[in-house]
């Protein structure tokens, strides 16, 4: 199938928020008393914030008001972070990848587990490059379930064969590929390896580059 759109996951592809989400989590374990590191922190890609707590306590039980407290806590962290964040802060290739799709008449959407998606695109200065947002609020299961893809598929109008799902997390492949979404994976081989087209980054990325891959 001829492809007509493009849903890139925020986090770890357009920009780099990895590392105030660590911070987010650092700040708060270190409160708490949790061990939390880096690597810790590479399992939470694409993972909502709920789930990631749950990853990050490791099997430590605590009444739902407390959870539900330390989301609010890491949440207020993050959003201290990212009130830094600037059209500077988009990866490299990723403004002009959107621009190349814009040029071509095709579309694209952002499908991101963040809450905060909104307000990161709008930082960016992307938000009038996105045809369509589906983010956190979006639908209740979240990756690996494809419900977030098929939601941003359904915005465009567009059958997921047609969309080339673009992600850094391995929770995000899985679902788009569960989606029967075309995947392009961004990031080592071990991380997104089960994508159809990988390359390390979105830098010198070209529209051109990947119609070609994917209609061979
Ligand atoms: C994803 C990130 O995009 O969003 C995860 O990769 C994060 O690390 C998730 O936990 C949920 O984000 P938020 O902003 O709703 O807490
Ligand atoms: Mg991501």
């Amino acid at each position: 199938m001829t492809i007509r759109g493009f849903i890139f996951d925020l986090d770890g592809v357009l920009t780099d928020t990895a590392e105030y989400h660590y911070r987010g989590w650092k700040r708060l374990t270190e409160e708490e008393g949790i061990p939390f590191t880096r690597e810790d922190n590479e399992h939470l890609r694409g993972i909502p914030r709920r789930e990631s707590l749950m990853l990050i306590l490791k099997g430590r039980t605590y009444p739902e008001g407390k959870i539900q407290e330390m989301m609010e806590r890491k949440n207020n962290y993050y959003l201290e972070y990212i009130r830094e964040i600037s059209p500077k802060d988009l990866l490299p290739g990723a403004r002009e990848l959107l621009e190349e799709i814009r040029a071509a008449g095709l579309k694209s959407a952002l499908g991101s587990a963040s809450k905060n998606a909104p307000d990161v695109i709008r930082r960016l200065g992307i938000t009038n490059l996105l045809n369509a947002v589906s983010d956190g609020n979006s639908v209740e299961r979240q990756k690996p379930a494809p419900d977030l893809f098929l939601h941003a598929a359904k915005q465009l109008g567009l059958d997921p064969a047609e969309c080339v799902v673009a992600e850094d997390a391995a929770a995000g492949i899985e679902a788009a590929l569960t989606g029967g979404f075309r995947t392009l994976g961004l990031g080592p081989r071990e991380r997104v390896g089960q994508a159809e087209l990988v390359f390390p980054s979105l830098h010198g990325v070209h529209l051109d580059m990947i119609l070609s891959a994917f209609s061979q």
